[in-house]
């Protein structure tokens, strides 16, 4: 059997933040981070509420890449405030952080029920707003923890253009190859299917014709809806097909080094793709051909793809390889062992296309360094 699920009411397009106004419930919960509250956004988010008669309270230090600790503490003012409905205003940080503090809180004392949960993305990157995941950082451990569980999806996406703007040109470029990241890898995974295809390839196409536009213009407002569009859709997808080894190998790289999400992505897929290629070249070649890449052989349909994932990375100023990363090379040798091993561990190597074994991570981290 193969199934599809989405259960989030997705509110998008002009004024899409209007539709806080339409819910229903007595406290709300604001997870953010403080530049959301320097911007106005935050009190944006409370006006709206307010026209609901809800009443509000705000959790505003939530770090890029949400330790335990910051999830723990939000948890427990969380359980404190008694809120009924959690709202998550930022990038994958604070919508993760939001995620998890609702579903510990939630596991804390199921006696009050699931708080409803509201996620308002301000970057076009991780889907989060779509999708049973939540990423927290041990930082003791080194580790990025993926927690999946469908209590995590949230209730509601406001997808509104207008809170992601403000992203600097390094933000939208790295989130935008998350989105890239995303697609592709629920392209190629092993439980893909007609549903999480026609998602991945509409943000394929979407983040071919965008991206660059909101990298050299942020006020393109058409670019930035349709890379929010994109972002959304792509998490749709992934959500239900899983991802693959770029995103096992972004896990190692952001937990010890503290790259960025999108950054180690958008480095490590031209790699990975090489890697997968033997096993799924076809369903390179497609998206090749879709972008109107040369495809006239399936070789060339997967060099087209690997060379355009990798101009698109130099138009945005991203390095192709790690060591451009600032990562010294004895740094990365001795941690070669614990990233292989981590990559190994990953759920997201679960539905890799092509089976890696920890030799091959190794060798495919080596390359790209
Ligand atoms: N849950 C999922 O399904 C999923 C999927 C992929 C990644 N993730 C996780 O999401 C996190 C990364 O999220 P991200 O890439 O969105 O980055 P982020 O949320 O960490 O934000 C990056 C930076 O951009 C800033 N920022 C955000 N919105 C802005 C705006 N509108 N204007 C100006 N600055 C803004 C933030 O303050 C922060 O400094 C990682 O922890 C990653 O592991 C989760
Ligand atoms: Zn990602």
């Amino acid at each position: 059997m193969t199934q599809f699920k989405g259960r989030t009411q997705i509110c998008y397009g002009e004024n899409a933040i209007n539709s806080l106004e339409t819910l229903t419930g007595r406290k709300a919960f604001i997870v953010t981070d403080p530049f959301m509250v320097k911007m106005g956004f935050v009190d944006r988010v409370i006006s709206g509420l307010e026209r609901a008669n809800i009443a509000s309270s705000v959790f505003d230090k939530v770090e890029s890449d949400p330790s335990l600790e910051t999830v723990q503490k939000g948890t427990v003012k969380l359980l404190a405030d008694g809120a009924d409905l959690v709202i998550a205003l930022g990038g994958g940080s604070a919508m993760d952080a939001a995620k998890a503090m609702m579903y510990f809180a939630y596991k804390a004392d199921t006696s009050r029920g699931k708080p409803q949960l509201v996620v308002i993305p301000t970057t076009s990157g991780t889907g989060s707003e779509v999708t049973a995941v939540t990423v927290v950082t041990d930082t003791q451990r080194q580790m990025k923890i993926p927690l999946i569980d469908d209590l995590l999806v949230p209730d509601m996406a406001v997808l509104d253009a207008r809170f992601t703007r403000s992203v600097p040109p390094s933000v939208t470029a790295t989130t935008g190859m998350d989105v890239l990241t995303h697609a592709l890898e629920a392209f190629v995974s092993t439980p893909a299917n007609a549903f999480t295809d026609l998602y991945a390839v509409h943000a394929i196409e979407y983040v071919f014709r965008y991206l660059l536009r909101c990298y050299r213009n942020g006020d393109d407002m058409e670019a930035r809806q349709n890379m929010l569009l994109a972002s959304c859709m792509a998490g749709m997808a992934f959500n239900n097909s899983g991802l693959g080894v770029a995103h096992s190998v972004a896990h190692t790289l952001g937990g010890l080094f503290h790259v960025p999400h999108g950054k180690a992505n958008a480095v490590i897929l031209p790699y990975v793709i090489r890697f997968n290629s033997f096993d799924v070249r076809d369903r390179y070649r497609t998206i090749a051909e879709k972008l109107g890449l040369p495809s006239e052989t399936v070789e060339q349909g997967n060099e087209s793809l690997i060379t355009a994932v990798r101009w698109l990375n130099t138009q945005m100023g991203i390095p192709n390889r790690i060591r451009d990363l600032g990562i010294k090379e004895d740094a990365f040798q001795d941690s070669l062992e614990l990233m292989s091993q981590h990559a190994m561990d990953d759920m997201c190597t679960k539905t890799n296309p092509r089976r890696p074994s920890q030799r091959d991570i190794r060798q495919l981290l080596r390359k790209a360094y």
